[in-house]
């Protein structure tokens, strides 16, 4: 089955839906999403986004902050461009119909700014707790509300098509992608999507660790995509792990805001005593790898499972009304976060690497793009500042529109040729637990080897059970007929390995990158990404 359009989007976050609502005014998108239009993670977002809205801000500090944050390997004109467009761009979500909380007693235009941790200013506009959600639903009104955009829900991108495949390599050309392989959950079809450009927008890889703030859907499948294709991958050592996910053993992924510390919560151990003083000065509200560090130091040391977030000092009236998710999900679990400190501990949040793309989501492939969490653009370096990340997805969509419209008439009418799907003889398989005990094991290992603290040995490790567990999953890949779980587990691997790769390639530590082998930073040898590409090599 084929389907033609100008723009092929992969996911339907912030990022995708933004690019596909603009490129819509330029010819059709195809947005697929592998599984409801709503489900990413966009749609869990729940602290805000950054922004200089207050009259007492300035971009400056806000660059500033972004710069601190990522520990030496942001680049600068990118965090510029980013902070600078921020307020235009938030302006156009407000314009598509995101309704931010307003401040109390402001004017119409005047919005409640909430404080993350390493914000020297209160800079978050948000919708109380549930940001993600506000954000989302605007996005996916406005994008069905577009005749030139369809939305393939339950449709998995499983691979690119690239010229060189498809037509032969040009002599000394750079390769191009002309769409991908999507695969119908629904119906087990896979279609042929032939596409202008092709803009990655798959978001992130959480679900690559046990515990994980992360909805399903994060198996890092475009940075697999990407890099079977040949793109240029980069520093992917570099997880974010939230220091505040909620600990309750039938509480699936349920994270606490790092707003719950910006407006006053204290972490606690279970003896009650508070200990970030002795790790920052600006204590509970340090960077997150700092705090999620401390946080692991804790534990390892007393033994413990989890430690306290405890906001217990803050009217009930005031909880209820700014944390209205965070209260009801905790009391579910019969936590009232009012008159309870709330268990909690670090999980894998965030991947500051990804698709290297340029200043407009561009990739070392031709006519795909990448942007959102997916990327690395050089907006984070070596550990991404709070709230920062729904918006990259929004500059960056505006970005690679502006790019697009560019290159897009040239191509316009170029006819495109590429071969059907292919399932070359494969059978349905009747092992299954092939998958479920491999999804387990990449997840245990990487929690346990290439966590927050890592050494050289435990690295080791688990490359030597990664790169087994690829070979293993390559011969059933080819075996069998697919399916989502085994597309999943095929790139969650993939991404495992390029995480352990490039933990095992930087000798330093730095940011989210922490190695006792080489516990500081050396900006003599490190201060530079670390790029890999398939073959795996390293610049
Ligand atoms: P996503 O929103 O994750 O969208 C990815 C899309 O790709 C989804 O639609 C998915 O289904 C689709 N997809 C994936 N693989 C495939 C495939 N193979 N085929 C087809 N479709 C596919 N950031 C902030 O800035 N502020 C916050 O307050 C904040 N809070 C957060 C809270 C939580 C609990 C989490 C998990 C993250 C939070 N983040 C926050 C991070 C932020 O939400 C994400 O980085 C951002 O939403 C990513 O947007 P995106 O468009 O790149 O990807
Ligand atoms: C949070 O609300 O703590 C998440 C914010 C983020 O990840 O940027």
């Amino acid at each position: 089955m084929e389907i033609e359009t100008d723009f092929l989007v992969i996911g339907s976050g912030i990022a995708g839906l933004c690019f596909a609502i603009k490129a819509a005014e330029l010819g059709t998108v195809a947005v697929v999403t592998k599984k409801d239009e709503i489900e990413s993670n966009t749609n869990y977002a729940q602290g805000g986004i950054a922004a200089v809205w207050g009259e007492t801000d300035k971009f400056e500090y806000h660059i500033n902050d972004t710069l601190a944050c990522g520990a030496g390997l942001c680049k600068e004109d990118v965090v510029r461009r980013v902070v600078t467009d921020a307020p235009e761009r938030i302006a156009e979500l407000i314009k598509w119909g995101v309704e931010f909380t307003r401040a109390k007693g402001g004017g119409s235009n005047i919005y409640d700014l909430g404080r993350e941790g390493g914000h020297s200013m209160r800079r978050i506009l948000h919708a109380k707790d549930i940001t993600g959600r506000e954000i989302e639903r605007a996005l996916v009104e406005k994008a069905n509300s577009k005749e030139n955009i369809k939305i393939y829900e339950n449709f998995v991108a499983i691979d690119l098509i690239l010229s060189s495949k498809a037509l032969g390599r040009e002599k000394g050309g750079r390769d191009k992608c002309l769409g991908a392989y999507v695969f119908d959950a629904k119906t087990s079809v896979v279609y042929t999507f032939k596409s202008k450009f092709t803009l990655l927008a798959t978001g992130g890889a959480g679900k690559v660790y046990l515990i994980t703030t992360n909805p399903d859907i994060s198996t890092g499948d475009g940075i697999a995509m990407a890099y079977r294709a040949g793109a240029e991958i980069a520093n992917m050592e570099f997880i974010q792990f939230h220091p505040t996910c909620l600990y309750h053993p039938e509480a699936k992924s349920f994270l606490i805001s790092e707003a719950v510390r910006g407006e006053g919560g204290v972490l606690r151990l279970r003896n009650g005593s508070t200990f970030m003083e002795r790790y920052h000065a600006m204590k509970c509200l340090a960077p997150r790898d700092i705090v999620a560090k401390a946080i692991d130091t804790e534990l390892k040391r007393s033994g413990d499972e989890y430690v306290f977030l405890d906001i217990t000092h803050r009217d009930k009236d005031f909880i209820t009304k700014r944390f209205p998710n965070i209260y009801n999900k905790c009391l579910e679990f019969g936590i009232d976060m009012s008159k309870d400190p709330i268990p909690v501990v670090p999980a894998a949040h965030y991947i500051c690497g990804g698709v290297a793309a340029n200043a407009f989501g561009e990739t070392n492939i031709d006519r795909l793009f990448a942007c959102g969490e997916v990327s690395c653009t050089g907006l984070h370096g070596a550990n991404r500042l709070a709230s920062n990340s729904l918006l990259e997805g929004l500059v960056f969509a505006h970005r690679a529109f502006m790019k697009i419209s560019e290159l897009f008439p040239a191509i316009k009418d170029a006819p495109v040729t590429i071969s059907p799907w292919d399932a070359r003889g494969a059978t349905v398989s009747d092992e299954s637990i092939v998958v479920s005990h491999n999804w387990d094991e990449i997840r245990r290992s990487m929690w346990n080897y290439v966590g927050i603290v890592r050494s050289d040995k435990r690295l080791e490790r688990a490359g030597r059970r990664i790169d087994l567990i690829n070979r293993e999953i390559d011969e059933y890949y080819r075996d069998f007929l697919v399916t989502g779980d085994l597309l999943e587990l095929r790139n969650i691997a993939i991404v495992a390995k390029l995480i352990t790769l490039c933990a095992i390639l930087r000798k330093e530590s730095r940011g989210l990158h922490y190695n006792i082998d080489y516990p500081e930073k050396d900006d003599k040898n490190w201060l530079k990404d670390t790029v890999v590409s398939k073959p795996l090599s390293a610049e």
